[in-house]
């Protein structure tokens, strides 16, 4: 039996960032594998990492040293514009603060990123459409962000971030701006994405009730990984 290859492989992962004189290491030696349709939780202290790490599996950051495949691609060593189109069109990243563009409505948003690609209008709007109904926002098509509430937004950056159809998804801390309420209405739309639609999810939080929606829970501290735990429903 062929044994299932694992989506991400990361070994010995570093990030050192320089100020003056003072190195920190961010990240000092990470190594693991994700699989497809794992529902991975990034948990641990402020400044253990978790965001470093995050952008650097999302292609926003390069690594100092170590190894990192997706799909087994060198993705940290492609060549500059092969990478941005890559993360473009193969990854979703949700941000803490939805980064939308404020004078665009809600579908305007998702399919933004379209027009880099040879798709025209009528399609890329459909599938934003699509993007926008999954995430339950199909009647605020036209509304702009202004005109949403910040769960609203955030489904709206989700939307983006699923409309490609992504490889994976990462998210940091998306409910970081959002009550309690909210977040599960936002971690029940991850949990949907996750089970129906097979999506593979890295997401970095630190509240522990979160980890009720995950499939796995790493760990970091100080840069290295304190524990890697499957979660058992
Ligand atoms: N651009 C940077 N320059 C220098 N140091 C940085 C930079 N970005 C992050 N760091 C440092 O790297 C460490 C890890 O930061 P990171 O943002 O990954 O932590 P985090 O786990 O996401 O924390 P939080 O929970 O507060 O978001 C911290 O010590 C932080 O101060
Ligand atoms: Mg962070």
């Amino acid at each position: 039996m062929k044994s299932e290859e694992p989506i991400i492989k990361i070994r010995n992962l570093k990030r050192h960032y320089k100020t003056g004189k003072v190195i920190v290491k961010a990240l000092n030696g990470v190594s693991f594998d994700v699989r497809e349709g794992e529902f991975l939780a990034i948990m641990g202290p402020s400044g253990s990492g978790k965001t470093t790490l995050l952008r650097i599996l999302g292609l926003i950051d390069k690594p100092t040293s170590g190894q990192y495949t997706i799909k087994n691609l060198d993705v940290v060593n492609l060549p500059e514009e092969e990478k941005i189109f890559y993360r473009l069109t193969q990854l979703g990243y949700v941000f803490q603060d939805y980064a939308l563009v404020n004078e665009m409505s809600a579908i305007e948003n998702v399919y933004i990123i379209s027009l880099m690609e040879d798709l025209s209008k009528e399609q890329s709007q459909e599938t934003a459409k699509l993007a926008l109904e999954r995430v339950g926002l199909g009647d605020k098509l036209d509304r702009i962000p202004d005109q949403l509430s910040g769960g609203e937004k955030q489904r709206v950056a989700v939307a983006r971030a699923i409309s490609k159809t992504p490889k994976i998804l990462f998210a940091d801390e998306p409910c970081a701006n959002l009550d309690t309420k909210t977040s599960r209405q936002m971690l029940e739309i991850f949990k949907m994405l996750n089970e129906k639609y097979g999506q593979t999810i890295v997401m970095v939080t630190h509240e522990d009730w979160h980890t009720e929606f995950v499939s796995r829970i790493i760990n970091l501290k100080d840069g290295r990984i304190t524990s890697d735990k499957k979660v058992y429903k």
